[in-house]
């Protein structure tokens, strides 16, 4: 990889990492799949309404679940376990979120989130958990509109947060009124999945381009909520969404197993003032090579206005035979 800077290939490297394992499947869901609702029957009804709780940790989850279970017959061809679903990505990285304490009220003013106090509840003020929103909710709803949940839109209701409701979308109308761009291209990607025809790599592409526009919506809004984290932890937000706008170009396939071993590189807690990678004695060698590799990925993005472009390309040609030889 002569071509890369060092720590490019580092960071490279480790998202390349230890793909060979065979798991099961279900030893790898996230945390309490299986209690989380997997039909909207599960959920409760009022006034003939499916009623949708996202502030409480298995009913988003519930919501994945659903969405990735009305997208499986869509991914079959592609394999027969629904295992190349990229859908997957989403309800992943949420239970990562959940597992390494980042839906926790970080202001601690309540006990949303903590072991201590009301562990399944997602605080409104998490900025991991407001950003998560935008990935749930709007593509849940596009997922309605678009007819692939086999529901109208008015038969789900979603109950807003405790506070600051203005800043978050309930409906497939309030939705699309105020992200009208995002939810367009949730469409697009629902109705691509739809087409006899599609292909994976275009798939990729569809579902990275309504990734990246839903992240773009939320951090626009949700940026002051960084101040209530350490620096470490809000510099690592802040790199994580930069990243994103990579692994968005190489087009990374958001496969059940591909982000499983992904997440096996990202910080298993929220990072703390004294921690500097690489050097956080808890953490494996892999965690604070990742957290390096992103924060430095960060610092190239900036200080060369046109990073992304001259650095997008050597990642994305490393990338390349990686993925395509795992699909
Ligand atoms: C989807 O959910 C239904 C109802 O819970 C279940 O019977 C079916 O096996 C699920 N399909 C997949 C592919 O997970
Ligand atoms: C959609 O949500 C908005 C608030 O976010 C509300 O004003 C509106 O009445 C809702 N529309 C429907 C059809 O429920
Ligand atoms: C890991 O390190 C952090 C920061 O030094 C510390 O707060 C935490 O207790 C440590 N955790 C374990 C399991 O050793």
């Amino acid at each position: 990889m002569a071509f890369l800077p060092p720590w490019a290939s580092a960071l490279v490297g480790c998202i390349s990492v230890s793909l060979a394992g065979a798991f099961s499947f279900s030893d790898l869901y996230p945390p309490l799949w299986n209690k989380s609702p997997g039909q909207f029957s599960d959920y409760s009804v009022e006034n003939g309404k499916y009623v949708i709780d996202p502030w409480v940790y298995p009913e988003r989850m519930g919501m994945y679940k659903i969405l990735v279970n009305k997208t499986a017959s869509y991914f079959e061809r592609f394999s027969p376990d629904n295992g190349q679903n990229l859908l997957w990505g989403l309800p992943l990285q949420y239970g990562w979120q959940y597992t390494t304490g980042r839906l926790v009220d970080p202001s601690q003013r309540t006990d949303c989130g903590y072991e201590s106090g009301d562990r399944l509840r997602v605080s409104v003020d998490s900025w991991w958990a407001d950003m998560n929103y935008f990935l749930c909710a709007l593509p849940f709803l596009a997922a309605v509109d678009s007819g692939i949940m086999g529901m109208s839109s008015d038969q789900v209701m979603l109950l807003p947060p405790p506070k600051d409701q203005t800043k978050f979308c309930l409906n497939i109308s309030s939705c699309q009124s105020s992200f009208p761009k995002t939810m367009s291209k949730w469409n697009i990607l629902y109705k691509y999945l739809q087409s006899p025809s599609s292909s994976f790599d275009d798939l990729m592409k569809y579902l990275w381009d309504a990734h990246i526009s839903a992240l773009k919506d939320a951090y626009k809004i949700f940026e002051d909520r960084l101040e209530y984290y350490s620096k470490p932890e809000a510099d690592f937000g802040r790199d994580w969404c930069v990243t994103l706008d990579y692994l968005a170009a190489a087009h990374f396939p958001t496969t059940f197993f591909k982000v499983t071993e992904f997440q096996k590189g990202l910080p298993p807690r929220v990072l703390v003032d004294s921690d500097r990678a690489p050097f956080i004695s808890n953490f494996t060698n892999l965690q604070n090579t990742v957290l390096l590799g992103l924060n430095l990925l960060h610092q190239v993005d900036d200080s060369t206005g046109k990073g992304l472009n001259t650095l997008k390309k050597p990642i994305i040609l490393f990338l390349k035979p990686y993925y395509h030889s795992y699909i």
